[in-house]
């Protein structure tokens, strides 16, 4: 297969390198590159000592993949029945990841009742045309920032939004400034940055 031919592998790890040289040397408008995202939770995630993952919106299962070494136990929701049945064939001899066919907007709720321990959550749902699923809203972000940050580990929990430049009011999505009040009011201690296209929600870190 193409992946693991070494050719294939060396020509994508220079190919990534120089989308992200790109991104920083630029404007950083437009979706930052995935490589520069994987990182990101890789490093925020060491960071902060957690070691279980929740992601919502499965796709092809790319984030999945990238984090397999560095947690413990990965939780991903998927909408489009198709895409969750793939992944599901993608991850089936890794037992620590589990894929939840459904709408973010009931399956977070669940998983969230059953999670004892503090995680990071990459909010990722949202229709993105093509083959992507689109739910009654076009993103369930808002209430999910709200039910992480309200769950019993919500102080410790860090969540990760992707694709910050879309939220400006358009196709369901808040405002920043909806996002911010609503975390001033559930969480007033937690920071909230936005770098690289993504929000960044939690507590202060300990210096
Ligand atoms: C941008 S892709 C996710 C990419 C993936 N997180 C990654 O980093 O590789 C968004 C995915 O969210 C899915 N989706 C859309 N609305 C959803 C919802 N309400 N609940 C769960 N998944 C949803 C789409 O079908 C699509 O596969």
């Amino acid at each position: 297969m193409l992946r693991s031919n070494p050719v294939f592998e060396l020509y994508d790890r220079v190919r990534t390198r120089k989308a992200v040289r790109r991104w920083q040397l630029g404007e950083r408008t437009g979706p930052a590159p995935a490589r520069l995202k994987q990182g990101l939770l890789t490093d925020t995630a060491k960071r902060h000592g957690l070691r279980h993952l929740v992601e919502t919106g499965t796709f092809l299962g790319g984030m999945i993949r990238a984090q397999l070494p560095y947690f413990d136990r990965i939780d991903s929701i998927e909408l489009d029945a198709d895409l969750a049945h793939m992944a599901r064939w993608r991850f089936r001899n890794r037992p620590s990841v589990a894929i939840h066919a459904g709408d973010s907007a009931t399956v977070l709720p669940r998983l969230l009742a059953h999670l004892g321990e503090p995680a990071l959550f990459w909010l990722d749902a949202h229709y993105s045309g093509g083959v992507t699923a689109r739910a009654t809203a076009e993103t369930p972000v808002l209430a999910e920032i709200r039910l992480v940050l309200m769950h019993a580990f919500g102080a410790r929990h860090v969540v990760l939004v992707d694709d910050a430049r879309c939220f400006d009011g358009s196709h369901d999505y808040p405002t920043l400034e909806d996002v911010r009040k609503l975390v001033s009011q559930v969480r007033s201690e937690h920071i909230i940055l936005v770098e690289d296209d993504v929000i960044r929600i939690h507590a202060p870190l300990e210096a």
